[in-house]
């Protein structure tokens, strides 16, 4: 089989505010992250995907842009972000930008002079509605980050529409002169020779009926606005044609709402993205409409399943973003193991377990040297919008403040975003000034430092996974072999194979505290890695240790 660039790459996610901070201001910066590539090109990373960098009044992050062309004063300037991908490009790393297109920020100059009159030539570049007769909204639709997804502005006696915060207001997709400045923009980019992009909640860009009235989910009245919609497709075929068709790039798009048997369509042959983000594998633990409040408990049987459903739905055809972690996620040693469990050793079992899934594997940064969530002491420590949204919602349901802290602050997506652990010395290296948010109490023992001085490390473990997926003899099935799932109802194994022609290869990893035995009806072969040795194989009998991992060879 003949595979792309993109099918043979590792992806390193960077979120830039916390990578590594240049010119000591307590956030981070590009040229943070120019002076970091050579420690990503030993990692042996191929992509990065860079959070937003754009212009933007930080309501979200960077995930409310007030200008596609330029670049947040606090990251840098265009010249560091040009060199940024010079310098990438030197190391063989390419640069996928985070494309944010659903909505932009509310300070963006198309936004200020749509609201600014109703027969403002950019009025219809954003979605208004008047009131209904009683003067509420429109409907009674809940955004993302909480409230209503209607925002009243006195000025025009209107409301108009936000998926996410109400300083995110929606962009109008029916309007086929914002497209094209969309479309502009987005070649723009890819003529700078970025690899690619990351797309953003782009399953929402078609909206539900504005009038109607949705049956409430919770006490506030609302029911969440919901994406993929039909007629999405419309819009991202045209997307694609006038844009990433012309490129050597690939797309990979963040699509929440996306069904299994829906995915061909998202990346299938003639498919709108080239890789799909899904959800449900690390939804497990999120309860009915989105909400983090009680943690909901989890089985290792919802997790395999939500993976092998998506496996199976690019079987033929299609390929799957495959992560843990990413900065909307909790740290993935915090989130899948019992706390006294959680170390480097079971580390390595969950990177071995989505790392040989057909599709890229995508690393968050810290991930490789097995970053842990945070020890957030009180609400006023967590800055994340959707964190407090939450935690207003749960004491809302009528959960008191204890609870609702614990479970928030487990769920926060601020544990993905404290500082990156560089070494032991002040704010674990990644500045010289006071960091934007706290860095986690555990830096003196996880940092890269440490990590790159031992052979046993997560770290080294990571990069020699990589090794295993880009040269070694393994790649080929590694990449573009079937995969299938074996002992789908054991309770403590996750267990799969990878099959290409002759060749099998069978990854193992024990998910609890105690041994696991597995019998199998042929004999297994050579033991390829782990997180301890090859003694774990016997014949047909397989002993997997706690939280034991294993790639072995299964002749055909
Ligand atoms: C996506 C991003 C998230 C952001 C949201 C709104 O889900 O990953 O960080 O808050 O979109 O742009």
């Amino acid at each position: 089989m003949t595979t792309k660039w993109w099918q043979n790459s590792v992806v390193y996610q960077i979120y830039p505010r916390s990578f590594n901070d240049s010119n000591q201001d307590g956030v981070g910066d590009i040229p943070g992250i120019i002076q970091k590539l050579d420690y990503l090109s030993d990692l042996g990373i191929d992509v990065i995907w860079l959070s937003p960098v754009y212009a933007s009044p930080m309501k979200d992050n960077g995930y409310d842009i007030s200008d596609y062309e330029n670049i947040a004063e606090v990251f840098g300037t265009m010249e560091d972000m040009d060199q940024l991908i010079a310098e990438g490009k030197k190391r063989g790393i390419s640069i996928i930008m985070d494309l944010v297109i659903n909505h932009s920020s509310d300070q963006h100059p198309w936004f200020q002079e749509s609201r600014r009159s109703k027969d403002n030539p950019k009025r219809d570049f954003y979605i208004w509605q008047d009131p209904r007769e009683d003067g509420g909204p429109p409907n009674n639709l809940r955004a993302v980050f909480g409230g209503s997804c209607w925002e009243y502005d006195e000025r025009t006696g209107q409301y108009y529409f936000h998926s996410f915060a109400k300083e995110q207001p929606d962009l109008n997709w029916e309007n086929p002169e914002l497209r094209e400045h969309l479309y502009k923009m987005v070649r723009w980019w890819l003529d700078k020779g970025i690899g690619g992009f990351r797309i953003d909640a782009i399953t929402f860009i078609k909206k539900q009926p504005f009038y109607d009235d949705f049956t409430p989910d919770g006490p506030d009245g609302l029911q969440e606005v919901a994406p993929n919609q039909p007629g999405v497709g419309e819009f991202l075929q045209e997307l694609k044609r006038e844009t990433f068709d012309h490129y050597d790039i690939f797309t990979v798009a963040e699509a929440p709402g996306v069904e299994p048997e829906e995915i061909p369509d998202f990346v299938g042959e003639d498919g709108h993205f080239d890789m799909l983000i899904r959800f449900d594998h690390v939804d497990i633990d999120i309860g009915p409409h989105g909400r983090w409040f009680p943690t909901k408990d989890w089985k290792l049987q919802d997790f395999k399943q939500a993976i092998t459903n998506a496996q199976k739905a690019t079987e033929s055809d299609g390929w799957m973003a495959n992560y843990l972690e990413n900065h909307d996620q909790p740290r993935a040693i915090s989130r899948f193991i019992p706390q006294e469990d959680q170390s480097e050793f079971t580390g390595k079992m969950l990177a071995t377990t989505y790392f040989f899934l057909k599709g890229t594997p995508y690393i968050y940064q810290g991930q490789e040297i097995g970053m842990l969530n945070t020890d957030f002491q009180s609400i006023d420590e967590l800055d994340d919008i959707s964190s407090i949204d939450q935690y207003e919602a749960a004491l809302r349901h009528g959960h008191t403040k204890e609870d609702a802290f614990r479970w928030i602050s487990h769920r926060s997506r601020d544990n993905a975003r404290t500082p990156m652990h560089w070494n032991a010395t002040y704010a674990s290296g990644f500045s010289e000034a006071a960091p934007w948010l706290k860095v986690s109490r555990d830096y003196e023992e996880i940092n890269v430092a440490e990590a790159e001085s031992r052979p046993d490390s997560l770290f080294q473990y990571y990069k020699y996974l990589i090794y295993l997926r880009h040269n070694s003899s393994y790649s080929s099935v590694l990449i573009s072999g079937d995969y299938e799932e074996q002992f789908a109802n054991h309770k403590q194994v996750f267990v799969y194979t990878r099959t290409l022609e002759n060749e099998r290869v069978i990854i193992l990893a024990n998910f609890t505290n105690e041994e696991a035995e597995l019998t199998f009806d042929t004999h297994l072969g050579t033991w390829i890695f782990g997180n301890l040795d090859s003694t774990c194989v016997n014949g047909k009998e397989v002993k997997l240790r706690p939280y034991e991992t294993a790639v072995v060879e299964w002749p055909k």
